[in-house]
């Protein structure tokens, strides 16, 4: 079993940065790939970007498949949308890095990915549905955005005033 990752939360600064390009797959990378990978099953989530657990290089885990089929888990370096289209969707999103909260966000229905795989090749996907989603999701992380900067400034507004008020009880009960 590989060590786990502490996973960021907002408003945790690192998870506006934007990720840099992996030049060299290396031994480094397998582990940190291995590690997300093992930190968002125990999470457990569906996704998860390196930046949320502190790394600012481009590299996503993912694993869409039903909760009562095997693990299939997805691996992508320096994703990036090279097309997107189709009507706009909206699906409730929730993230491991914003806790204890669920708002609907508009998304494109398709989108056109290319990647690396964690063996360096490259790879071309055409995602729709729950995985365009999440594509979406994953490499606004890669680029500092949180779905919440795609919500209406009201919802993200209670959701700041929540934070910090939890924040505040947390450190009165640390004094
Ligand atoms: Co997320």
């Amino acid at each position: 079993m590989v060590e786990l990752f502490e996973i960021l939360t907002y408003p945790n600064e690192f998870l506006k940065k934007s990720s840099r390009q992996v030049e060299n797959i290396d031994e480094d990378i397998q582990l940190i790939i291995d590690r997300m990978a093992a930190t968002m099953y125990q999470a457990p989530g569906v996704g998860l970007a390196a930046v949320q657990v502190g790394i600012d290089l481009s590299i996503i885990v993912y694993d869409i498949s039903p909760k009562d089929e095997k693990p299939d888990l997805q691996v992508l370096i320096n994703p990036v949308i090279v097309e997107s289209n189709g009507s706009t969707v909206t699906e409730n999103e929730g993230c491991l890095s914003v806790p204890d909260l669920q708002a609907n966000v508009k998304r494109h229905e398709f989108v056109s990915v290319d990647a690396l795989d964690r063996h360096g090749n490259s790879v071309q996907l055409e995602a729709k549905d729950l995985l365009a989603i999440v594509l979406q999701h994953e490499i606004d992380h890669l680029n500092g955005v949180l779905f919440i900067d795609r919500i209406s400034s009201l919802k993200r507004n209670m959701y700041k005033k929540r934070v910090k008020k939890q924040i505040k009880r947390n450190e009165r009960k640390k004094a």
